[in-house]
């Protein structure tokens, strides 16, 4: 893809970024923040060593037209995404940021991560398995793997900085993030989750659950991050779903596949890869923003 030039870190155009997270890079300007979404991808938690050409760019297109989805209702951070009106220094790479980079207001962060489940899957089914119940929940006896659930249900996990996120009930997200926050949170969080799921449904794509996050700026409850991007969310492709499985994720598995292939342990480092592979799983972030946003993929060029 022509049009966002790979970038696999920030470093490479001599930005010193204040906190690197597997993919995205953070520079804090005091009340604002830069986020840079690089072409970085993970599988198996480790981080390849070679980048997907344009798929920072497209995770971030994906939020910025998720936010058109939800229209004015929606309260969430983004100041601008225009490369060319940053801030020096990084307007003068507004070339290599272009499309990649958000400029947003800077939250007081709630520290959970706000899940919610639309079908039961990954840890979540572990957990039923082992109690019956995710997150407080009481489930019916008998689901399979990843069966959608009679209503989708709010998961809430903690924020681990290092390790695994833990599913935690509803009283322990209350003691992080107070009563009346956590009453916000998860309304918002099942309204964002009921009505992003429709519209993937609608275009054959299931959103089987997605993790949103929160934080207060100027005292309003503010969505912050990345938004409903198969990095946040479990996007499988309708037409192949079948319950008593594990689904095929849509963006990720021909890597995943690849990677099984080989002879490697799931630990750094990570094979080298072809090519050929990188740019097939790039086609597929190409081919999921064209099914869920057809307009925006023609305004932006995709191919
Ligand atoms: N407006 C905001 N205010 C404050 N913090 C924010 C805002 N938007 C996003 N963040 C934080 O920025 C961080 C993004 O980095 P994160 O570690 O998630 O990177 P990542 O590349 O997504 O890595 P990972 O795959 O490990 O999640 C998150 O901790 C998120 O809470
Ligand atoms: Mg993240």
């Amino acid at each position: 893809m022509a049009r966002f030039p790979t970038l696999v870190r920030c470093q490479d155009l001599g930005l010193e970024p204040d906190f690197c997270g597997k993919v995205r890079e953070i520079f804090d300007l005091g009340s604002e923040l830069v986020l840079v979404a690089t072409d970085r991808i993970s599988a198996f938690d480790v981080i390849m060593d070679q980048p997907v050409p344009g798929r920072g760019a497209l995770l971030t297109q994906m939020t910025l037209a998720w936010y058109e989805v939800f229209g004015r209702g929606l309260c969430h951070h983004l100041v601008h995404a225009d490369a060319a009106s940053l801030p020096d220094p990084f307007r003068a790479h507004a070339d290599r940021l272009e499309g990649r980079v958000m400029l947003v207001r800077k939250a007081e962060r709630y520290d959970i991560e706000a899940v919610v489940r639309g079908y039961i899957a990954g840890s979540g089914y572990q957990d039923y398995l082992a109690s019956g119940e995710i997150c407080g929940h009481r489930l019916p006896e008998g689901l399979k793997r990843c069966q959608e659930l009679p209503q989708p249900i709010f998961t809430p996990a903690t924020k681990a900085d290092e390790g695994h996120d833990e599913n935690i009930d509803a009283s322990r997200a209350k003691s992080i993030v107070g009563e009346a926050a956590f009453s916000a949170i998860e309304a918002e969080s099942m309204r964002l989750y009921s009505e992003a799921r429709a519209y993937a449904l609608e275009r054959g794509i299931i959103i089987a659950d997605t993790k949103f996050e929160f934080g207060l700026i100027d005292g309003e409850l503010t969505l912050i991050d990345e938004i409903l991007t198969p990095d946040s969310s479990r996007y499988w492709e309708k037409d192949k779903y079948e319950v008593g499985r594990e689904q095929d994720s849509l963006d990720k598995q021909i890597l995943r596949n690849h990677l099984l292939s080989l002879d490697w342990d799931h630990r750094p480092p990570p094979p080298h890869l072809d090519e050929d592979l990188l740019q097939s799983v790039a086609d597929g972030y190409v081919a999921i923003f064209h099914r869920l946003f057809p307009e925006r993929a023609e305004e932006l060029g995709l191919r």
